[in-house]
């Protein structure tokens, strides 16, 4: 299966942070937006991920990411000047789809939570149509909003409606079969200019082949449009690495767990950073591979 991080737009809502570069390169605590959405591609089993940025971005990402063989992964890249939609992605990553299946995040969703892992490998692995998830949310009408009947079928699905039919919103990944690049190459732009998620999403849901899946409590979500939202995101981050000792969104550790590199590769990559504590994390997570408690990484992180 094929990876897209979406890490364009003109992050508008953070100006003037944005002038100085892509939003998803803002720090979310210590490190890069992007290392959480390529953290999750990764715990999917996705290794073949292309990053779609806009032209000034792209070089930056690049000197971050390179093509991503440290990682044991294969990282393309791609440009969107203008934020055409969600769905734009397909068409820009036509190549790089090239009629297998396909994983979408966007650049700026985080996600943590227990059996996270699980459900994404899950997700990729017997994927017949599409896979979106659900989240109960306080404010659904700033999302795409998914509601369901009673037996929980999924029966709608509305992109920021004004009167949402239910709290669940649907965060910013997706799994869908070979039929997307058909389904998004003929849409239309919606009334606000943008060809959107939410209609591919509803053109599976005509064929009775969207599924959704429920991200249940242990599962946190949180996005970062807002310097309120990226403030909290960070914070989050902080605690929950402070109480827990472990660190989440750690491409290296993943690659390590994944078995995409080895102990010794992983090592070497926190060595290079070995002045810092994420540097230094990286080499002990390294050191003490296979020995003692369960890889946490594969259990409970993002
Ligand atoms: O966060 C989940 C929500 O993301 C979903 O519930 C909605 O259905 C979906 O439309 C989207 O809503 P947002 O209002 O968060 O979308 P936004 O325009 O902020 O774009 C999300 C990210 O994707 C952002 O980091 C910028 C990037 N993006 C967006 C567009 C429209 C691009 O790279 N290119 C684009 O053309």
């Amino acid at each position: 299966m094929k990876g897209i991080i979406l890490a364009g737009g003109n992050g508008t809502r953070l100006q003037p942070l944005t002038f100085a570069g892509s939003k998803q390169l803002a720090p979310v605590y210590d490190k890069p937006m992007i290392y959480y959405p390529l953290s999750v591609l990764m715990l999917a089993g996705i290794q073949d991920i292309l990053v779609i940025t806009r032209s000034t971005d792209l070089p930056v990402f690049r000197a971050l990411l390179n093509d991503g063989r440290q990682l044991g992964l294969n990282i393309g890249y791609a440009v969107q000047d203008e934020p055409r939609g969600i769905a734009d992605a397909f068409r820009v990553g036509a190549d790089h789809i090239r009629g297998e299946q396909c994983a979408l995040i966007l650049g700026d969703n985080l996600f943590h939570g227990a059996n996270l892992p699980t459900l994404l490998r899950r997700s990729a692995l017997k994927l017949s149509g599409c896979v979106l998830f659900g989240h109960e949310v306080a404010d659904p009408q700033r999302f795409g909003v998914a509601e369901i009947d009673r037996r929980g079928r999924l029966v709608s699905i509305e992109e920021k409606p004004r009167n949402p039919r239910s709290n669940l919103a649907i965060p910013g990944m997706y799994f869908f079969d070979t039929q997307v690049s058909d389904i998004s190459g003929v849409l239309k732009p919606s009334a606000r200019g943008e060809l959107e998620i939410t209609d591919v999403l509803r053109a599976y849901l005509e064929q009775g082949t969207a599924e959704l899946v429920w991200l249940g409590r242990g599962v946190t979500w949180l996005d970062t449009g807002t310097h309120e939202s990226l403030l909290e995101a960070g914070t989050f981050v902080r605690d929950t690495q402070r109480r827990q000792g472990i660190r989440l969104g750690c491409v290296e550790e993943v690659a390590m767990y994944m078995g995409y590199i080895d102990p010794d590769d992983c090592h070497a990559l926190g060595s290079e950073m070995d002045r810092s504590p994420y540097g230094q994390y990286v080499m002990e997570r390294a050191r003490s591979f296979g020995m003692g408690l369960p890889p946490t990484v594969l259990s409970e992180e993002l």
